[in-house]
């Protein structure tokens, strides 16, 4: 498949140089918060291409290295000449003093963690209305021993005694910390500074800007061809699919699957309030029994996600076929397919251009290669809080918007062990009241997701009125989050808990057990298969 051209979100883009670390993505999105657009680049990249970007600034990021490391990234000194604003943090700081002259020394005085820093111009352009003593987060073994000539020196820590330095002439700027972290106290008004009053920028990004911008690129892109969108009821797909409506309307065609394996509410969520809020033209696949089918007899996580995978490819491209033939009936053929690819996917595939190299395991299967279409990705410059302002902006449900992160195959690995309709509607129930209890209790924010698992092959003895049963446990498992690669269980308050634990056991006839999962990842998934 073909991917149509890179949506465009700004002419002076504010350059993050990745100098390697985990913070240039972090930084991206603070830039981003002070409503200043930012744009992710190797620092591989030669110096001209990033200039040839006209940048209304550019920050260099923290890195791993040190200055002196063999094969450390270096700083090209061209960029520090274009009059171009620039802004070193921690790597980019030492980096950016060594190019101009002053020294980095491996001074024996690391600093690890909160730090405090003097600052000795709170008139300065990065400290003005700021105290003089703040907490800075510090990572590093060198350290700034002689500030490069003409650079004022506005901060000092006790390992770092050129901490940060000015030149307002220059506009060349730098701290040896990162501001983008929140352990650094006054960071974001730090980079706020830097952005609007260093490098003069007006701050005027906004969610409204970008669906004005994107609604012209996708109208421009697509011209009167038709477009298909697979519609998971996920936040990505909807916001897309939305997005794509706006600008093209009834030439969209949004297919949703109902696989039988959505939570409670969900296909409602999708085929009703999503259509009535959006107005998109909604084809809807019930696929309920084929799912089923296909799922019969199998207890195996990985043989169940390979028949998900299958099964939604089988049925999304029939419902595709019907949906291609009839626009080629009418001499409008369907050339475009949207998907939601988001920016950290991009970022991580290694850079702005290219097919971003979303992990398979994180699509419903995958869409098949042999697809005929060209792709448009109009959210592959946004991070996931950006798409949820995007879709507020737009008018997408909140339910949808808010929505916590689901997989792909759904309740299909949260049964372990076979999957029957039975079992579903069991663990719909159980699921549909931790969900309601956990969104009363003001939890929805502070929980990344809650996976409800039913252990369906597992029974044990208990009692109930008079009676002895014989049901089976349902795990909770409520999980806190930065991105699903590492995870701790949530503490929940002991009351929620209870009242979870009741309410399930009272109202689901089949479930008489109620188990919490406290294990990280690692060393467990945050999925149960
Ligand atoms: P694990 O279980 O690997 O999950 O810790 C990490 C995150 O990914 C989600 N997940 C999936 N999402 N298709 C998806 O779209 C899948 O097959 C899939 N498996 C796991 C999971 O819910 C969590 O957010």
């Amino acid at each position: 498949m073909r991917v149509s051209e890179t949506p465009h979100l700004s002419d002076r883009p504010v350059l993050v140089v990745d100098f390697g670390a985990q913070y240039a993505q972090l930084i991206a999105r603070r830039v981003r918060e002070a409503h200043v657009f930012s744009e992710v680049v190797p620092s591989t990249m030669p110096a001209s291409e990033m200039l040839a970007k006209e940048p209304a600034a550019i920050i260099l990021s923290g890195g791993p290295s040190s200055v002196y490391a063999e094969g450390a990234p270096s700083l090209d000194p061209a960029l520090l000449d274009a009059g171009v604003p620039v802004f070193g943090m921690c790597y980019g700081f030492q980096a950016m003093v060594q190019a101009l002259g002053g020294t980095v020394e491996h001074t024996g005085l690391g600093e690890y963690g909160s730090t405090p820093a003097q600052i000795s111009d709170t008139d300065s352009t990065l400290f003005n209305g700021q105290p003089s003593d703040q907490s800075v987060w510090m990572s590093h073994g060198d350290a700034a021993t002689a500030a490069p000539e003409g650079m004022r020196v506005t901060a000092a820590t006790s390992g770092a005694p050129v901490a940060a330095f000015e030149d307002d002439e220059r506009r060349l700027y730098g701290v040896q910390w990162h501001p983008e972290v929140m352990h650094s106290t006054f960071g974001q008004r730090v980079l706020e500074n830097f952005l609007l009053r260093g490098a003069g920028l007006s701050g005027d990004w906004t969610a409204h800007n970008v669906v004005e911008a994107l609604v012209e690129q996708v109208k421009e892109t697509v011209g009167d061809k038709r477009v298909l969108c697979a519609l998971s009821g996920g936040v990505d797909s909807s916001v897309a699919a939305a997005l794509v409506q706006r600008a093209v309307g009834d030439q969209l065609t949004c297919v949703f699957v109902d696989h039988g394996l959505l939570r409670s509410g969900e296909a409602e969520q999708v085929e009703k309030e999503f259509v009535a809020a959006t107005g998109v033209d909604l084809v809807v696949v019930d696929a309920r029994e084929q799912f089923l089918g296909a799922l019969a007899g199998v207890s195996d996580p990985e043989e169940k996600r390979k028949i998900i995978g299958r099964e939604f490819i089988r049925v999304f491209e029939q419902a595709a076929r019907d949906v291609v033939g009839s626009a080629e009936r009418d001499g409008h053929p369907v050339e475009f397919l949207v998907q939601g690819t988001l920016y950290p996917d991009v970022v991580e595939s290694g850079g702005g251009t290219g097919t971003a190299n979303i992990k398979s395991h994180h699509n419903v299967g995958g869409l098949p290669d042999d697809l005929q279409f060209t792709l448009i990705e109009p959210l592959r410059l946004l991070f996931k809080d950006e798409v949820r302002q995007v879709g507020l902006e737009l008018g997408v449900p909140e339910g949808i918007v808010w929505r916590q992160p689901f997989p792909g195959p759904g309740l299909g690995i949260r049964i372990v062990g076979e999957v029957t309709a039975e079992r579903l509607e069991i663990l719909r129930a159980a699921d549909q009241i931790a969900r309601h209890e956990l969104s009363a209790a003001g939890l929805d924010r502070e929980i990344w997701q809650c996976p409800v698992v039913l252990l369906a092959d597992v029974r044990s003895v208990g009692v109930q009125g008079d009676g002895r049963t014989y049901g089976h446990p349902v795990v909770l498992r409520p999980v806190s989050s930065e991105d699903a690669m590492t995870a701790d269980w949530t503490r929940v308050p002991y009351e929620v808990l209870a009242k979870i634990s009741t309410r399930i056991t009272n109202e689901v006839r089949e479930v008489n057990r109620v188990v919490l999962d406290v294990t990280s990842k690692p060393p467990g998934t945050i999925e149960w298969e």
